[in-house]
């Protein structure tokens, strides 16, 4: 028998789906032990939770039976490095986020351990939302719906032509699972698509030649800060940035003087440096800038949707085949 322990809060049918997958998984939950969830796919539940005594005791005997676990426990990277330390016979984690690299790297697990387990993460589960996000944020920059609905709110008829996307430029970059939706919606809106990877295309020179970049990059020591005040100044003038990525990706100051000035005609941000943006942060009140709190993948079929594939890996876990969405415990992403 494999034990699975389910270690973040889950609809008790996708439990129920993840007892069915094999007769050789055993799949241990019990949400007293878990902090509730706060709204649907809640992944790291209300932070004012805590264990009595005796729940950290049988949570920590859960932890020590496990050698499969959903989420990283508090999805917090210190809790993960204490919650190992219960877990001995652990060898395949399955994290709840997309990111999760960055918490694997926070978690700071010595070397050994991070090459005992298999890592898994959710990438591939959020290309719907954030494509659409994305796709979104470009078409309403594009056809001046913030003046509209600012005209709207004043009664104000005002009549003028606007820009189309069809026939635009769309650079992607990163084309993941998130990317390739990205490109692949763009393609169907008419939008000429460039894109690169981490081991292809060169951004200095895709960046000039973009009406809109979309950034769907992990956060790795390679991206951090990427997209500096250099290549920021070299974007179209008049084009639009995405990001659904990581905030740090980018310079934010060096994006609020292009937003300001009008450099660029928009930003539209999923994700910030510092998270809950700060009530001083510029953007919140820049006309061209459409934010929103980290929440653009946030969808109702994600914890389905992560389920559908743990559900997959533990098939393949149990067949000894590559997993899906791996963690590169060298690059973490
Ligand atoms: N806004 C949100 O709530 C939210 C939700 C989900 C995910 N995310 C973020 O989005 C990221 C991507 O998700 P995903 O599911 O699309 O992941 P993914 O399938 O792993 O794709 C990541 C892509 O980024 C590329 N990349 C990595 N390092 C790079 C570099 N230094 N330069 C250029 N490209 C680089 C990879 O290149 P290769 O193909 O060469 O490996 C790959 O194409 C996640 O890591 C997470 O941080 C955000």
């Amino acid at each position: 028998m494999v034990t699975v322990v389910v270690a973040t809060p889950l609809e008790p049918e996708l439990v129920e789906r993840l007892r069915h997958v094999d007769p050789r998984l055993e799949v241990l939950f019990e949400p007293d032990l878990l902090p509730p969830a706060r709204y649907p796919c809640d992944h790291a539940g209300d932070p004012s939770f805590r264990r009595t005594a005796e729940q950290e005791r049988r949570f920590e005997a859960l932890l020590g039976r496990a050698e499969v676990l959903l989420g990283f426990p508090g999805e917090d990277p210190r809790q993960l490095a204490e919650a190992l330390r219960s877990a001995p016979r652990l060898r395949f984690v399955q994290a709840m986020y997309a990111g999760a690299g960055q918490q694997l790297e926070m978690a700071r697990l010595p070397r050994a351990e991070l090459e005992r387990i298999v890592w898994t993460s959710s990438s591939g589960v959020h290309a719907t939302p954030l494509a659409e996000w994305s796709l979104l944020g470009i078409l309403a920059l594009t056809r001046e719906l913030p003046r509209l609905l600012a005209d709207q709110h004043e009664r104000r008829w005002n009549r003028r032509p606007v820009e189309e996307v069809r026939g635009k430029t769309l650079l992607v970059v990163g084309l993941g699972a998130i990317g390739r939706e990205v490109a692949r919606l763009g393609e169907a809106l008419g939008m000429h698509v460039l894109s690169l990877t981490r081991t292809s295309g060169d951004l200095d020179e895709l960046l000039p030649q973009a009406d809109a970049v979309v950034l769907t990059l992990p956060l790795t020591a390679e991206t951090h800060g990427l997209l500096d005040r250099r290549r920021i100044g070299s974007m179209r003038r008049g084009s639009i940035l995405v990001n659904v990525g990581r905030g740090a990706v980018l310079d934010e100051e060096a994006l609020v003087d292009a937003l300001r000035e009008r450099r660029l005609l928009g930003a539209v941000l999923d994700v910030f440096v510092h998270e809950p943006l700060p009530p001083e942060s510029p953007l919140w009140e820049l006309d061209n800038v459409i934010l929103s709190p980290h929440m653009a993948a946030l969808s109702v079929h994600e914890n389905e949707r992560i389920v559908d594939l743990f559900a997959d890996n533990l098939r393949r876990y149990l067949a000894g085949e590559e997993l899906r969405s791996r963690i590169r415990t060298d690059l973490f992403y």
